[in-house]
């Protein structure tokens, strides 16, 4: 439940990487086997084939659960309220369950709070559900709570045993805003080409332990984990087996002992983006529908 009485399921299904030609098949694929909420980002560029897969599933939009994220060079108020037309019509909906800014624009947050503004907008005519943002620190959360009215439904951060952000985690339950995992079983501390130093925490030896010991996969143990601390998670998949595996981690619980175990993985070590540095992918066009 979020801080304004919309439902969301705890774990949604992620398309980051997903490529357009895998993701439909990929959406199709999970929500046959029950996911009812799909996570995707215009920067993704994957927006249709998500919508695609809904429909090829055979559900009506209204039945799942979507959210999407407004990219850095779509901020500003009426820049934000075009960036909403543009996904609505690729995704094929009205009306969008969550967005979300993707990131704060630290070299530009004066922008990053008039999307936030539009995202407001959109809230008070009904045109989404809920809003939130997306990798903020508890500085970037201070800023923006100071300068607006809503406060954030989710704020979606990179969350695994190896980076778990408890000082962000803190900041948001503060506030009553919802934890959102990105890379919820660590696949950013194993995808090819981000830094060959990097350690996978699928080979972590204290979740394969805990795995073993539950007849279970080290990544369904990493799922297990979010929920059971009450996070929403967002795994990425293309591959039908996983994508089943991944969802069923309803029917088996965690000790206590076992959680604060994983808890206690945390490098404090961040292997995807500072969000305090600003990049060129910022400038990256988002294009019309
Ligand atoms: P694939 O799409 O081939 O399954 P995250 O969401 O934490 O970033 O993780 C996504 C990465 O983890 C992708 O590389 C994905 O590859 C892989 N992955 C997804 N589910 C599993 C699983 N159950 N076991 C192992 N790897 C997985």
């Amino acid at each position: 439940m979020l801080n304004n009485g919309v439902s969301m399921p705890a774990l949604g299904f992620g398309v980051f990487q997903s490529p357009p030609e895998e993701t439909a098949a990929a959406v199709e694929t999970a929500l046959k086997v029950g996911y009812r909420h799909v996570d995707t980002a215009a920067a993704y560029g994957n927006e249709r084939q998500v919508g695609e897969g809904i429909r090829r599933a055979g559900l009506d939009p209204a039945e799942v659960f979507l959210e999407t994220k407004v990219w850095v060079s779509d901020y500003g108020y009426d820049q934000t309220l075009h960036a909403f037309e543009k996904a609505t019509r690729k995704l094929g909906v009205d009306r969008l369950d969550l967005l979300i800014l993707h990131q704060p624009a630290p070299d530009r947050f004066d922008r990053t709070i008039a999307a936030y503004r539009a995202l407001e907008k959109l809230l008070a005519d009904g045109r989404v559900r809920a809003i939130g943002v997306s990798n903020f620190r508890r500085p970037h959360l201070d800023e923006l709570l100071a300068a607006t009215t809503v406060v954030p439904a989710v704020n979606q951060i990179e969350l695994h045993p190896y980076f778990s952000q408890p000082d962000v985690q803190r900041a948001d339950a503060e506030h009553g805003i919802l934890t959102q995992a990105w890379s919820p079983i660590g696949g950013i501390t194993f995808y090819p080409g981000w830094g060959e130093e990097r350690r996978s925490v699928l080979e972590d030896p204290a979740i394969g332990a805990i795995a073993a010991g539950h007849g279970r996969s080290p990544a369904q143990v990493m799922l297990r984990w979010q929920v059971q601390h009450g996070r929403s998670a967002i795994p990425k998949s293309t591959n039908p087996g996983r994508i089943l595996e991944n969802f069923s981690v309803f029917d088996f619980e965690l000790t206590a002992e076992e959680m604060s175990r994983i808890d206690a993985l945390d490098t404090g070590v961040r292997n995807g983006p500072d969000p305090d540095i600003a990049r060129e992918v910022f400038e990256m066009v988002i294009p019309d529908a």
